[in-house]
């Protein structure tokens, strides 16, 4: 069996901190720029505004305090999602609260927002304007009050804001899980947004009750005024090796529920607000069944870690190689199977 890399021989939060004190140096990742597939014209999209040179972007987690926005674009993403921002900080639940499944490509966490909060999130994305039209932010809270003051506080500073209502590791944010509520909320936040606003979702079952009470959310959603919706956060799953006992999975395991959901989501909106697609995805084939299934543009995070930070940019060239196959000279032009490239 080939061995693992050193850095997967680390504790995963271990493993993650390094990661981001090299993204923090910020001359190394400027050169991947050069070879980072986002050139091509044919990979840009118009995401309800926001034009984006790719549709792959990194999903809100990796960078939670927003100190590595600019790195993190210059692999290859076409935009990133920094946070989740909550308003004050958070020490996060006890640890352990991230483990790895290597076998599987997958990760168990139950992190429950750890984070600086919201002060030092705007100084770091003040002094990352050079990349405010691709930055957007994440940001939550367990009373409606917190959420309007992260965006207002946030949102000159970016292309656009994901309220997060999904984390399964943060039990008040399920208040929003009851569709009066979440309209209350989407309502008053449309009222003041001046950039668009997505809202990320939990996943639902495929048979299951829930499936259509969460479904109703992403009707709520739209009705109430979002530009776009994410779909979707990580499943929720006991294991005792987490210290709290429960939390969410991400990674390989997710990509074919995520494309049914896709498909229900398409269903439902009738491309009335854009999808942003996210779980499990690893590979250029995936963003294009996602991409042909309804979804706008795509986020990922778990495969990132498992395939390092040349991932982005060989999905942005393999999509392109993907488009010359078939032909296809625009994004949002994908459709059906993706070509079969040796
Ligand atoms: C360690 C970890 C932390 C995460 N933190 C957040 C978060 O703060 N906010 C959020 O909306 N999603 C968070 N997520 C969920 C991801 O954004 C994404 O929805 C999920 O992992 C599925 O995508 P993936 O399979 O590509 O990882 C986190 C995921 C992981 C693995």
């Amino acid at each position: 069996m080939a061995a693992r890399p050193l850095i997967f021989r680390l504790p995963p939060e271990g493993a993650h901190k390094i990661a981001e004190t090299a993204l923090g140096i910020p001359g190394i990742w400027n050169t991947f720029r050069l070879a980072n597939g986002i050139r091509d014209d044919r990979l840009a999209l118009n995401l309800a505004g926001i034009k984006l040179p790719t549709p792959v972007g990194m999903a809100a987690g990796f960078d939670k305090d927003c100190k590595v926005l600019g790195s993190v674009l210059n692999l290859g993403f076409g935009f990133v999602t920094g946070g989740t921002v909550t308003l004050a900080s958070r020490p996060g639940n006890p640890k352990p609260r991230v483990i790895r499944l290597p076998d599987q490509q997958a990760v168990l966490n139950s992190m429950g927002f750890p984070g600086q909060g919201l002060e030092p999130a705007i100084r770091r994305l003040k002094k990352s304007q050079k990349y405010r039209d691709r930055v957007l932010v994440s940001i939550a809270g367990t009373i409606e009050d917190e959420i309007f003051e992260c965006l207002r506080s946030t949102q000159s500073l970016v292309a656009g804001i994901e309220l997060n209502i999904s984390s399964p590791n943060t039990s008040g944010l399920r208040i929003f899980h009851e569709p009066a509520r979440l309209r209350g909320l989407i309502e008053g936040l449309v009222a003041e947004k001046q950039v668009p606003l997505f809202v990320k979702l939990p996943p639902w079952p495929r048979d299951d009750e829930s499936r259509r009470e969460l479904l109703k959310l992403a009707e709520t959603a739209v009705d109430a005024g979002v530009d776009g919706l994410v779909i979707a956060n990580t499943h929720p799953i006991e294991n005792s090796r987490l210290k709290v006992g429960r939390g969410g999975l991400s990674g390989a395991p997710l990509f074919e529920h995520t494309e049914l959901m896709i498909a229900d989501t398409q269903a439902l909106v009738q491309g009335q607000v854009e999808i942003i697609a996210c779980g499990g995805v690893t590979t250029a084939e995936q963003v294009w069944q996602l991409l042909a299934k309804g979804a706008s543009a795509v986020q990922l995070y778990t495969s990132f870690i498992y395939e390092g930070p040349g991932l982005p940019a060989r999905i942005n060239k393999r999509l392109t190689k993907l488009m010359n196959m078939a032909g296809v000279t625009k994004i949002s032009d994908i459709s059906g199977e993706p070509p079969t490239v040796e």
